[in-house]
């Protein structure tokens, strides 16, 4: 009996791509596969979206950068938040990664590079107070830029904090602020995240940078991922280890946090935060088990969570739970988990088996 198997459906990667495009028609699609695919797996979700014909990939350091070439990830990659060094810049020429400037503390470095041209993308800061220059610098950067010997600024980005609601004052903000700043500069330009790219057409510029719907989840606080159209990529699955029937009255689990209302079958899965499914996750958490839902009842151990199984007298040992993926979508687990699905996904550990199909 395998424990936790998580499948990666690549044919939902390729739809949910398919689904950005339909969003945001004709811009070009920098797919965002940080934090090794949102935990999906960078290599095989990178090679899946090549292969769909996206435009490049944005991770976070040199290190994932570097980590998708020996994947043999030919494709343009941009680092959005690597800090720059001397001997980050040499490696980010030799393997042709396009840096994203976003500090001061990068100009000396910058200044000193002499290898292969580097195609640089500038931070400007345009609400988020996160990373990026303050965007009204932006005049004086491009000046700054000017002068490097061998590196090209080919555009210019920013982040939005509140793009997920769709009224957020602050995201029409910081179009704005971003658009006065830029404008009559050359370059590219890029904005939008999914919920950029769902829910704020005046973000979609030319360069969108996708991650979470990619990934068939939804970013936004008014629409789930089945209203968009999108695909869970990943299905994570783990098995009944265990059943019993217990009286009422009778504890459950470390702490006793949940006792039994009524004489009722228990199920334990093989599955625990060792594994990665979030130990906060608190009693009636749902977890599906065929056409069922047995909520999660007790704390998450290491290696088990115990289910009711009201809902599912008649299952066996050796039945398949699905913590999340088809017919359980992450964000909905995320939701009574307190968190969102980005983490779900991220904080599976090496225990989990991954099968590509
Ligand atoms: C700078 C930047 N761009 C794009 C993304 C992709 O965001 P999302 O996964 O919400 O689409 C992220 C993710 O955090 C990011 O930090």
């Amino acid at each position: 009996m395998t424990r936790a198997v998580a499948t990666i459906d690549r044919a939902a990667l390729g739809h949910n791509l398919a689904r950005v495009r339909a969003m945001a028609p004709g811009r070009e699609i920098f797919a965002a596969v940080k934090a090794d695919g949102y935990g999906h797996g960078a290599a095989v979700v990178a090679a899946t979206l090549a292969e769909a014909g996206v435009d490049g990939f944005a991770v976070s350091s040199l290190d994932e950068a570097l980590a998708l070439r020996w994947a043999g990830i030919a494709a343009p990659i941009m680092t959005l938040s690597q800090p720059l060094d001397g001997p980050t810049l040499a490696a980010m020429g030799e393997h042709a990664i396009s840096p994203v400037v976003f500090d001061a503390a990068h100009w000396a470095a910058l200044a000193d590079y002499r290898g292969p041209r580097l195609a640089a993308w500038c931070k400007l800061d345009s609400g988020m107070h996160r990373l990026g220059f303050p965007a009204n610098e932006a005049g004086a950067l491009a000046t700054r830029f000017a002068d490097l010997a061998a590196v090209d600024l080919v555009g210019w980005m920013t982040h939005l904090g509140c793009a997920d609601d769709p009224t957020s004052p602050l995201t029409l903000h910081q179009l704005a602020c971003f658009d006065n700043a830029t404008a009559g500069l050359p370059g590219k330009r890029s904005i939008a995240n999914s919920a950029g790219v769902i829910a704020w057409p005046d973000s979609h510029a030319d360069r969108l940078r996708p991650g979470i719907m990619l990934y068939g989840s939804s970013p936004m606080t008014d629409r789930d991922a089945e209203a968009l159209d999108l695909s869970p990529v990943m299905h994570l699955t783990a098995p009944l280890i265990s059943r019993r029937d217990l009286p009422a009255g009778e504890p459950i689990g470390y702490g006793a946090t949940w006792s039994t209302p009524e004489a009722m079958p228990v199920g334990v899965v093989g599955i625990g935060y060792g594994d990665g499914y979030p130990r906060h996750a608190p009693s009636g958490t749902p977890i599906r088990l065929g056409d069922a839902i047995v909520p999660l009842i007790g704390r998450v151990s290491m290696d088990m969570i115990t289910v009711d199984l009201r809902t599912a007298p008649g299952a066996a040992i050796g039945d398949r739970a699905t913590l999340w993926g088809r017919g359980l979508s992450a964000d909905t687990v995320a939701r009574a988990a307190g968190t969102i699905a980005y983490e779900l996904f991220c904080q599976l550990t090496p225990r989990v088996q991954f099968d590509i199909i």
